[in-house]
């Protein structure tokens, strides 16, 4: 019996969401959660396996429309009918976080459907397909999440324009703490567009300060001086709370973070629930600082060292 793989992990953004979606850079990295699809044949309409829906493609949640509509377009596209398949995903990032699983889960499925009609992707393709997913997930996606959960390297990143890698100096230690909250994307972007229209110069001052925290943080991992980069942290969680993303548990999360001797901290992703992350002084403390969130009521807590490319 046929059957095929595809896989994708989720993705941290370091410094610049919001802002990322107003022409201004972002830094992001790989987090190895990981994602998997598998394609198998199966006679009859698509059906569709996660722990989150189980039945056929056509009758899918609303909010699951993007994963239909990425499905429909990479088979048009591959110029197969859209039956005959069953896909099954298995997926270890929780969903609505800020860490990307939306764009993870559809980068997936274009691996393997391309993988059992043995075809060979390109960046462009799997690019274009998944914002046809992300689209519907998030109304107007930078792009970033998709090309952070498909590189193996911290990316610099800019809307329309080609991504680089960043070589980082020195290793450095990232806790991440998720609130069991499920973020809105979707809601915290339109606030954003809301008081950028109300409050224009506020905003553009926010987006002009965040561009600028991006550009040294950029220096800050090329030259490996994490000192820096935890306080350009801080300074974006400020930014953010101006744009009106952040709330008080988010805050509050941080502050323990802070008083855990981190070096900086802030959310991470959409906001409005979600995600922080940490920067821990070496693997020891992360380990220190990730406890102290679970002791202050974080549902999950992991540390990842860029050293050893290892999650804890
Ligand atoms: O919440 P996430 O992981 O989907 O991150 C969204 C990042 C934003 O900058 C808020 C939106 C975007 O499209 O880049």
């Amino acid at each position: 019996n046929k059957k095929a793989i595809g896989e994708s992990h989720s993705k941290l953004i370091l410094v610049g969401e919001h802002a990322v979606v107003y022409g201004k850079p972002a830094i992001a990295m790989p987090f190895p959660l990981k994602v998997r699809a598998t394609v198998k044949e199966s006679k009859g309409p698509i059906k569709f396996k996660s722990s989150l829906y189980r039945g056929y493609i056509y009758e899918m949640p609303n909010e699951m429309r993007g994963i239909e509509e990425c499905i429909k377009e990479t088979l048009n596209y591959l110029n197969k009918p859209i039956r005959d398949l069953h896909i099954t995903i298995d997926s270890l990032i929780p969903i609505g976080r800020g860490l990307g699983s939306s764009a993870a889960i559809s980068i997936t499925i274009v691996r393997s459907l391309f993988s059992f009609y043995r075809q060979k992707l390109s960046k462009d393709i799997l690019f274009s397909l998944v914002t046809v997913a992300e689209t519907y997930a998030h109304g107007n996606p930078s792009g970033l999440d998709m090309i952070a959960s498909s590189s193996e390297y911290p990316i610099w990143f800019k809307k329309g324009k080609e991504s680089m890698t960043i070589k980082i100096r020195e290793p450095f230690h990232i806790v991440v703490a998720d609130t069991g909250r499920t973020g809105n994307t979707r809601r915290a972007v339109t606030n954003v567009k809301k008081r950028y229209d109300l409050e224009k110069s506020n905003i553009q001052k926010s987006l002009a300060k965040i561009e600028r925290i991006a550009d040294e943080s950029k220096y800050a991992l090329v030259n490996g001086d994490n000192n820096l980069l935890g306080k350009l942290m801080n300074l974006n969680q400020q930014e953010l709370i101006n744009l009106g993303v952040s709330d008080d548990n988010l805050n509050k999360l941080i502050n323990v973070a802070i008083n855990a001797g981190a070096l900086g901290a802030k959310l991470t992703g959409g906001g409005l629930g979600g995600c922080i992350i940490a920067l821990g002084r070496d693997l020891e403390h992360s380990k220190v600082v990730a406890d102290e969130l679970v002791k202050s009521g974080v549902e999950k807590s992991w540390y990842f060292s860029t050293e050893n490319e290892r999650l804890y």
